[in-house]
């Protein structure tokens, strides 16, 4: 059974966040379940060199402007359909946006991936035809929209990560995205008066999975639903959360080329790594608290505008903040000061390092992840196994996969972090206090840090629930 996923970043070719983890971690997870799994992506440049030798199976001559050729190759044993199509992806910069902000044309160029993955399930790409569709995003929403708008049957999934980001546009582009007028209504992809891509694939997909329950209750409320909870609440029949899972041949503290290996019963390697994070941080090397890492972009739904009162509350209690993330600028900005104002207890690094980051989970006691929303979250997941406490909002992902610490979790030993709510800078002080003081107690945290290195989260279950999913589509 064939299945084709449709994603604008995978790892390891490309990746902004963590889409590209799932997107990449799919394909050999499904393998087990029965499940051979394509993934379609734009030909972004220097894709097809990572590819090394490649052979086209699929050419259209006028693909949103230009021509274009879908070349099948593998990239650490996953089967990678990459789209070519120099007039929309030939650029410098990354998959979204330029030196000079985001591409014109974002709309477009997803569309042309789209409209070529559903001609590629209506009509098979060589000797090749998918049995599912699974799009992510809006970048791959328009491929079930397609499909259903020719009146194909081949059955669709789409999958939300991330449901503030929707493709949404003027209605101008009605045709240049060559989407049927009949549809622009409410009930369509029509969205206060705009185009959204996103809404076109939720009211036309077979089914629509998000990354956690918990955030797919969410999505039905206007709190969370960023407009789009109604349609979410009239497709509640169709909508499930699947869990994220964590790829274990990537993110595994006994066997990471970027630290001295550890784990759950051998310990000493983390004492290791914690030392030299505080090196390469330049931070103050007996720190009597917790060191606790923050690794994310920095934009409003990562709740960055409540680190002062994080940093003030941990430095007050002896910890640290190693901080490394890039995105708004006022943000950059605010964390700079930080470290200005708490020179040796909080240390800033901007930028992306994806090697920074795992000596980062290594080497820190804890991981904070104040999201005012998360969908579903990799980097608590990274601390659990790395021995690297989470410190969550009580939102999406995050609640799902911490169990905060409370007497009663405590007492039952299930505690595998803390977890706060509401999430406000009050809150989230007080949650700081709270992982000081079960830091200082050594028995207590030594147990907690174990429960969450022994923890489950490979992607085992969630494989077997997305093959369910494709199982159950294929039969109706
Ligand atoms: P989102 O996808 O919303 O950004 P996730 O927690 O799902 O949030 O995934 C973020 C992914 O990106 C994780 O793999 C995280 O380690 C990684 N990441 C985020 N910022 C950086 C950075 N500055 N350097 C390296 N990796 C980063
Ligand atoms: C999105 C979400 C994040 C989720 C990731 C992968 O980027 O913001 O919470 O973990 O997608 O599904």
């Amino acid at each position: 059974k064939q299945v084709l996923s449709v994603a604008s970043e995978a790892v390891p070719l490309v990746k902004t966040g963590g889409l590209a983890d799932v997107v990449g971690a799919l394909p050999s997870a499904l393998a087990g379940q029965g499940w051979q799994m394509r993934v379609m992506l734009p030909a972004y440049p220097g894709l097809l060199a990572a590819l090394g030798k490649t052979e086209i199976v699929w050419q259209d001559g006028a693909l949103f402007g230009g021509p274009a050729a879908l070349h099948l190759g593998k990239h650490g044993g996953v089967e990678v359909l990459a789209l070519e199509a120099a007039h929309l992806y030939d650029r410098e910069g990354g998959p979204y946006a330029g030196p000079h902000g985001d591409y014109w044309d974002n709309a477009e160029r997803f569309a042309a991936l789209c409209w070529a993955a559903a001609a590629v399930a209506r009509d098979g790409a060589g000797d090749w035809r998918p049995d599912v569709v699974h799009a992510h995003d809006w970048q791959g929403a328009l491929a079930p929209a397609y499909l259903r708008y020719w009146g194909t049957n081949v059955p669709t999934v789409l999958t939300i990560h991330n449901i503030a980001f929707q493709g949404r546009v003027g209605t101008d582009k009605i045709g240049a995205l060559r989407l049927p007028y009949e549809a622009c209504h409410p009930g369509g992809y029509e969205f206060w008066g705009d185009v959204s891509m996103l809404k076109a694939g939720l009211t036309t997909a077979d089914a629509i999975t998000t990354v956690s329950p918990r955030y797919a209750e969410e999505l039905m409320r206007a709190e969370y639903g960023q407009g789009l909870e109604g349609v979410m609440v009239a497709r509640a029949g169709a909508l499930t959360g699947i869990l994220n899972g964590i790829d274990d041949t990537v993110w595994n503290p006994e066997a990471d080329p970027e630290c001295a290996p550890f784990s759950a019963t051998k310990q000493a390697g983390k004492a290791k790594n914690r030392k030299a994070l505080l090196e390469e941080f330049q931070m103050d090397p007996e720190l009597s608290g917790p060191l606790m890492v923050l690794v994310s972009r920095l934009t409003p739904q990562k709740g960055i505008d409540l680190l002062p009162a994080a940093a003030e509350a941990l430095v007050e209690a002896g910890g640290g903040l190693a901080l490394l993330g890039s995105g708004d600028l006022w943000a950059e900005d605010m964390v700079r000061g930080l470290a200005a104002r708490f020179p040796g207890r909080v240390s800033v690094k901007i930028g992306y390092d994806e090697g920074l980051s795992h000596r980062m989970f290594a080497g820190g006691d804890a991981v904070l992840v104040p999201s005012r929303f998360e969908p579903c979250g990799l980097t608590q997941l990274y601390g659990l196994r790395y021995g690297c406490v989470p410190l969550v909002a009580a939102v999406g992902g995050l609640a799902d996969t911490v169990i905060g610490a409370t007497p009663a979790t405590l007492a039952a030993n299930a505690a595998t972090g803390v977890v706060f709510h509401p999430v406000d800078a009050l809150g989230l002080r007080q949650a700081v206090r709270q992982l000081c003081a079960l830091y200082a107690d050594r028995k207590t945290w030594g147990a907690m840090v174990r429960r969450g290195m022994k923890a489950d989260l490979g992607w085992g279950a969630s494989a077997a629930r997305y093959a369910a999913l494709y199982d159950r589509l294929l039969a109706a």
